[in-house]
């Protein structure tokens, strides 16, 4: 997988072949297993696909715009990552994290604490809990839509692919060297975490009127902010005004959710061995693929995209 790696090895779960770290062994059962609370709410993504900003959204509407809150805890700790354990979970992943954090009692304490198994974390947590995960929903406990709100959000798979190579760069840890074309192919090939991408689509798709789905596209979201507000606002029984949406929107901002510490990932930088030169938030764009594919990988998109969108009716939003 990734030449200079910090994972022991991959496997592939359930009949749809997706594609984890063996650190995940384990906790995949428990996670499977694990007890729901009525009020948990989900936020439930293929990586890069806008999860981020759509938990700080989700957060916000429920806590009642709870400024004070957003701004002094940071979301992975307001809403924590299931599977996050996953990553850094293997022998060979615990032992150059605990390698390059020797000496600060700090850091190793608070690895220590997010490298506990995501059924064990979310288990402790109080009511009521956020979770965001990229599980697809088949992998997730199966009483979960008829127990909890999930909110799924979907993105064009050829900006994700894209935006999903810079993650890589930027979280260093998981050491891939090569380029974007070479991290297409694996992309495509299901090579890559959390895939194959267009199963993991389609299973939340095919339940987007279950009353407890709510089921969003990025590119909506860039489109009209405001009516995703509402829209998850009616989704969690809450009622919001127009104040309350303008001012969240400008919360929501690209260029302000960027500079926000709390939200733009800094807080892990150097627990997560950062790439200096990146950031989390990068362009936050729809159609940004195509100033990143050449024509090999745009005709390749294009029939990939096809032969899976067919016998469905998902299409993701066209932009201009
Ligand atoms: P790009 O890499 O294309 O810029 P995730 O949170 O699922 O990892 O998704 C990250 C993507 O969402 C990144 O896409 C990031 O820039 C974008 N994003 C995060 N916050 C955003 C915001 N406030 N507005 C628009 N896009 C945002």
């Amino acid at each position: 997988h990734f030449e200079n790696g910090f994972q022991d090895g991959y496997m592939r779960v359930g009949p749809k072949g997706y594609f984890f770290t063996n650190g995940l062994k384990e906790d995949i059962v428990n996670i499977y297993n694990m007890p729901l609370r009525p009020d948990d709410i989900f936020v439930v993504t293929f990586p890069k696909a806008g999860t981020t900003w759509t938990q700080e959204l989700v957060w916000m509407v429920a806590n009642d715009f709870d400024y004070k809150t957003s701004s002094s805890i940071p979301l992975v700790v307001r809403f924590p990552f299931l599977e996050m354990p996953m990553l850094l979970n293997s022998e060979k992943g615990k032992k150059v994290m605990r390698e390059n954090l020797k000496g600060d009692e700090e850091k190793l304490k608070i690895f220590e604490s997010i490298s506990s198994p995501g059924s064990e974390m979310v288990a402790n947590l109080p009511s009521p809990r956020f979770i965001k995960s990229h599980l697809p929903l088949s992998l997730l406990p199966p009483s979960l839509l008829d127990t909890t709100k999930v909110v799924y959000v979907a993105r064009d798979p050829r900006d994700v692919a894209v935006s999903y190579f810079h993650h890589n760069k930027f979280f260093s840890f998981m050491g891939y060297t090569g380029d974007l074309k070479q991290y297409w192919e694996k992309f495509i090939k299901d090579m890559v975490d959390w895939t194959p991408f267009f199963p993991h689509v389609i299973e939340a798709w095919e339940k987007r009127n279950h009353p407890n789905l709510l089921f969003l596209f990025y590119e909506d979201m860039l489109k009209d902010l405001p009516s995703t507000v509402r829209k998850v606002a009616d989704f969690l029984g809450k009622s919001v005004t127009d104040e309350q949406v303008t001012r969240l929107c400008d919360h929501l901002s690209f260029q302000n959710f960027k500079k926000n510490p709390m939200l733009n990932y800094e807080t892990l930088r150097e627990i997560a061995m950062m790439d200096k030169d990146r950031t989390f938030l990068r362009k936050g764009k729809a159609g940004d693929w195509r100033d990143n594919f050449d024509e090999e990988m745009t005709a390749q998109a294009q029939k990939w995209i096809e032969d899976n969108l067919r016998g469905t009716d998902l299409r993701f939003p066209t932009i201009n």
